[in-house]
C-alpha cells in the first residue's frame, strides 16, 4: 500500500510538471487532488486495511495529498510569476502617460437640417413618407402632369437607366425630384379606402439625380424634401400658414416670408416662397445678392390632375404641396458658397459642424 501511495505520488507530480497554465492546472486539481483521484480513493478505502497498518498507511496519505497541495500551490505561483513577467516584458504598458483622445464622430450637414426639418414637420403633424430613388418616366413626370415631350422636363435633365429591354415612353430613371412621391404615397392611401381616401399629410426626404454641369450652385446628385398635404377644404392659406411657420422655425421667430407667383406643372397655382434675408435683414448683402429676400422653395396647390392621377377625387378634395433643398437651406444658414462642399468629403469642411 505503501508502494502505491508513493507512484500515485509520483504520477501526480510528473503530471504536474508538464502543466503550463492556469487551465492546465485546473485540470490537474480536479485529475489529482478532486473526489475522484487516486489519493481521495484511497482516503475513501481506507476501511478495507487492516487493522494494524491503518495508522501508517493514514498518515503516508495524509503526507501525500499535503505534498501534492503544496506542489500545486507553488505551481500556481510560479505560473503567474511566468506570466507576468511576460506580458511586462511583452506589453510595456506605461500607465503614466496620458489617454489617447478618441475623435468623435459628428453628423453630415445635411443630416443635421434634415433632422431639423423632420422634427418642424413633425410638431405639425406630418408624417415622413419614403419613396423609391428609381423611378418611370411615368411617375417622375407623366403622373405629376408633365406631357411627354413637354418642355419643362428640360428644366431637369434626367439621369436614363440604361436598360435591356426597351421600355419605349415608359424609361426606366433616377428620380429628378421628390415629387413623384406624392403619386405613390396617394395612391398608397387610396387604396384603403377608395371610395373616401383618408387625408394625407406627409413630408418625403431623399436623394434626387439631374444631369447637370457640376457648378459652385448645381451638383448632379442632393437632397430634396418634398410636402403633401390632401383633404377636405385644404385652402392656400393653409399653405402659406403652414410655410410660414416652418421658415420661422428653422430661421429665427423675426423672419418673414413672402410668395411669388410661379409655374410647376404639377401645382396650379404655384408659388415661390422668400424668406427676408436673415443675414442683413433686408437691407442688402452678399448672400441675397442685394435683393434682401432669399429663394427658400417651390410649392402650391395640387393640380387636379395629379390629385386625381392619385386617386383623390378633385371635386371633394383639394391639396398643397411643396419642395426644397436642405443643402440649400444649409448654405444660407453657413454661408457656404459652393455645393461641391456637400459630397467631397473634405474633412476641414465637415469638421465645421
Ligand atoms: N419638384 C420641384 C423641383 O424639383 C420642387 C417643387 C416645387 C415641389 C413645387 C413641389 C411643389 O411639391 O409644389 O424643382
Amino acid at each position: 500500500m505503501l508502494d502505491k501511495l508513493d507512484q500515485i505520488k509520483q504520477d501526480a507530480l510528473d503530471a504536474l510538471a508538464s502543466a503550463q497554465d492556469e487551465d492546465a492546472l485546473e485540470s490537474w486539481r480536479v485529475a489529482y487532488l478532486g473526489r475522484s483521484s487516486a489519493i481521495m480513493d484511497v482516503f475513501k478505502n481506507m476501511g478495507g486495511v487492516p487493522q494494524e497498518e491503518r495508522g501508517a498507511v493514514g498518515r503516508a496519505a495524509n503526507q501525500v495529498k499535503q505534498a501534492l497541495e503544496a506542489a500545486f500551490t507553488e505551481k500556481t505561483v510560479t505560473l503567474r510569476e511566468v506570466a507576468l513577467q511576460h506580458s511586462l516584458s511583452e506589453e510595456r504598458l506605461d500607465v503614466t502617460l496620458p489617454g489617447r483622445a478618441i475623435p468623435r464622430g459628428r453628423l453630415h450637414p445635411t443630416t443635421q437640417t434634415l433632422r431639423e426639418i423632420y422634427r418642424v414637420f413633425a410638431d405639425m403633424g406630418f408624417q415622413i413618407y419614403l419613396s423609391r430613388e428609381v423611378e418611370t418616366d411615368e411617375y417622375n413626370f407623366q403622373l405629376l402632369n408633365f406631357p411627354l415631350h413637354h418642355p419643362a422636363r428640360e428644366m431637369q435633365d434626367t439621369f436614363h437607366i440604361v436598360s435591356e429591354e426597351d421600355r419605349g415612353d415608359n424609361p426606366l430613371l433616377l428620380r429628378a425630384h421628390t415629387s413623384p412621391g406624392q403619386i405613390h404615397a396617394m395612391r398608397e392611401y387610396a387604396a384603403t379606402d377608395p371610395d373616401n381616401p383618408p387625408p394625407v399629410r406627409i413630408i418625403l426626404p431623399g436623394m434626387c439625380y439631374r444631369y447637370e454641369q457640376v457648378s459652385a450652385r448645381y451638383e448632379s446628385q442632393f437632397t430634396q424634401v418634398e410636402g403633401l398635404a390632401v383633404g377636405h377644404n385644404i385652402t392656400f392659406s393653409d399653405l402659406k400658414g403652414t410655410l410660414s411657420d416652418f421658415a420661422r422655425r428653422i430661421f429665427g421667430q423675426e423672419v418673414r416670408s413672402r410668395f411669388r407667383a410661379s409655374h410647376f406643372p404639377f401645382t396650379e397655382p404655384s408659388a415661390e416662397m422668400d424668406i427676408e434675408c436673415f443675414l442683413c435683414g433686408g437691407d442688402g448683402c452678399s448672400v441675397c445678392k442685394d435683393a434682401g429676400w432669399l429663394e427658400i422653395l417651390g410649392c402650391g396647390m395640387v393640380h387636379p390632375i395629379v390629385l386625381e392621377n392619385g386617386g383623390y377625387d378633385p371635386e371633394r378634395y383639394t391639396g398643397f404641396a411643396f419642395g426644397m433643398g436642405p443643402e440649400r437651406i444649409t448654405m444660407l444658414r453657413h454661408r457656404i458658397e459652393d455645393i461641391r462642399y456637400f459630397w467631397a468629403n473634405d474633412m476641414r469642411f465637415l469638421e465645421q459642424f
